[in-house]
């Protein structure tokens, strides 16, 4: 079954106990017993639900994968996998980690006498060579944010495996629609189903997927007692969004090769990065672990002070101005002062994070819109 009928097709899209053509939402909190010690499938909504049950089910789907979990949120999906770190083992992560991830890892995990450490995704003998004996997983996000550097999967697996090491992926900018790291041998996978997944910028939410059946009922339980999970509600409406997340994406996915081509001929724009482009050192890695470059790309103004920057911002009237990506419309956000900002100046710079860097998500609209718009604004630069 190929992406788009599996999105239709592929899980239980069709309510078992009354042949409703959406799976409905079970807003219940506890389910009634038939009789002393007999269940239904379900029993207090915290341990299952139906609705959150369809959606984790047509993750695994999509991932591939035997087991998926749904959280409220990408971070607690995150936060409830590195919590599969013992105390006195290691993990390494990219120095461009999600900065929530970052945050976790570093704040968080040290607490519990887990050691961190992160590390240049680039050269691979750099992730080599902070292995220890107690390194028990490899996390990787790729392509990074937001300057969509690409690491080689395959590669970080080869290393994880020689030396028995756990690699996690998070997927959020490609989703499983167009790049599957269970298949190219990751152990876990994780989504933030906020962004495309969901795709409408109205969901906060996180999904774990695995093939391990070992680490599936950790995550379970974890899921049970941490308690995390995802609202019958909000489940809902992933069910009803990933309907059309390959129609969505693709469209995206248009938009995005048009724009960064035409941003890089364009005289106003120091760099694009997107590893879609032919031009990218990433685009044949790219290309080999994934369909397409994606739906993501960021861009530098030559001119990027505050003025020329705020001129920009304000000319362009498609793009919402805002913090996340992944929704049907676009969404143009400011690194510096948005995702990155929690950084120091020192740090940023560090990441390639500068001041005029500009981060845009692809939506839906008609490339033509797009394109005029933002060559609007670009002219507003020297109005
Ligand atoms: C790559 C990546 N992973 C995880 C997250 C966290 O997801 P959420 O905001 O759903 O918690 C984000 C949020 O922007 C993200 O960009």
């Amino acid at each position: 079954m190929q992406m788009n009928t599996k999105l239709l097709h592929g899980y239980p899209v069709i309510d078992p106990a009354t042949g409703a053509s959406s799976i409905p939402k079970y807003q219940a909190s506890t389910f009634n017993s038939p009789a002393l010690g007999v269940n239904h499938d379900y029993m207090y909504t915290r341990f299952g639900n139906p609705t959150v049950h369809a959606l984790e089910e047509g993750i695994a789907s999509l991932e591939n994968a035997k087991y998926a979990y749904a959280f409220s949120s990408g971070m607690a999906a995150i936060s409830t996998t590195l919590m599969l770190l013992k105390q006195n083992e290691h993990i390494i992560l990219p120095i461009k980690v999600y900065g929530g991830t970052g945050e976790f890892a570093h704040s968080f995990l040290s607490r519990y006498g887990v050691e961190v450490s992160f590390v240049d995704f680039s050269d691979i003998n750099k992730i080599e060579q902070a292995i220890k004996d107690n390194t028990a997983f490899i996390y990787l996000e790729t392509p990074s944010n937001p300057l969509l550097d690409v690491t080689d999967i395959q590669e970080v697996v080869a290393l994880a495996k020689k030396y028995n090491i756990l690699t996690i992926a998070d997927n959020t900018f490609m989703t499983p629609v167009y790049q599957k790291p269970l298949d190219l041998g990751c152990d876990i996978v994780i989504e933030s189903m906020t962004k495309f997944i969901n795709g409408h910028s109205d969901v906060i939410a996180g999904a774990v997927a695995t093939n391990n059946s070992q680490i599936a009922k950790t995550l379970y339980d974890f899921q049970k007692e941490f308690g995390g999970i995802l609202g019958v509600e909000d489940a809902w409406l992933i069910l009803r969004g990933m309907k059309t997340l390959g129609l969505r994406m693709s469209q995206s996915v248009k938009n995005a090769q048009a724009i960064a081509e035409f941003l890089q001929k364009s005289d106003k724009v120091n760099k694009v990065y997107f590893p879609g482009l032919a031009t990218s050192n990433d685009y044949a890695i790219q290309n080999k672990q994934a369909k397409n470059g994606g739906c993501v790309l960021s861009f530098e103004l030559k001119k990027c002070d505050k003025i020329s920057l705020n001129k920009f911002i304000h000319a362009l009237k498609i793009p919402i101005f805002a913090v996340s990506l992944g929704g049907v419309e676009s969404i143009l956000s400011h690194p510096a002062t948005m995702s990155h900002a929690c950084l120091s100046p020192e740090e940023r710079e560090a990441q390639g994070v500068t001041d005029g860097l500009l981060r845009l998500s692809c939506g839906i609209e008609d490339t033509e819109d797009l394109l005029e718009d933002l060559t609007n604004a670009l002219q507003s630069i020297d109005d």
